[in-house]
């Protein structure tokens, strides 16, 4: 079953936003499999924005998402990849449509609110890099039946 990697930043943490954002995975009948919150690391904030070393807005980035506590989750469904990232809008929250996480709660590229894998290999490495195997659940919801 397909999987994906979801971060709440910590924009996201110290505005009271973790229940708002995950509801919006729950409801739309996605599991969760992996949660953690935790501080991330300067070494796990380079790898994990490994592909953007040469941008402009690197150091800024690795600064933001090191500054304080982030939760970290893989969620589970078919279609789990782009859906998410359907769910959370576009990259920068002006211009991410009304109903989207960033288009709804957010205002500045820098400070987006929520991270998540943009495809499905991706998915796989980020899963890798913030999970241990035995970190991830996977579990049957009894909801299964209704929303399949
Ligand atoms: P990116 O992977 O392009 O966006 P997304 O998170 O939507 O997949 O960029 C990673 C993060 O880098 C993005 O969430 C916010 C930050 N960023 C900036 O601060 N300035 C920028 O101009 C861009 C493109 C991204």
């Amino acid at each position: 079953m397909e999987r994906t990697f979801l971060a709440i930043k910590p924009d996201g943490v110290q505005r009271g936003l973790v229940a708002e954002i995950i509801r919006r995975y729950e409801t739309k009948g996605f599991t969760l499999v992996g949660l953690k919150f935790m501080k991330v690391s300067r070494e796990l904030a380079e790898k994990h924005y490994g592909v953007h070393r040469e941008r402009p807005f690197f150091a800024s980035l690795v600064e933001f998402i090191t500054s304080g506590p982030v939760v970290a989750m893989v969620w589970e469904g078919e279609g789990v990849v782009a859906s998410a990232r359907k769910i959370i809008g576009a990259t920068n929250p002006l211009t991410a449509e009304p109903g989207t996480i960033r288009g709804d709660f957010g205002i500045n590229i820098g400070r987006n609110l929520i991270h998540g894998s943009d495809a499905l290999e991706t998915a796989q490495t980020e899963i890798a890099l913030w999970f241990k195997e035995e970190e991830l659940v996977s579990w049957e919801p009894c909801l299964t039946p209704w929303l399949k």
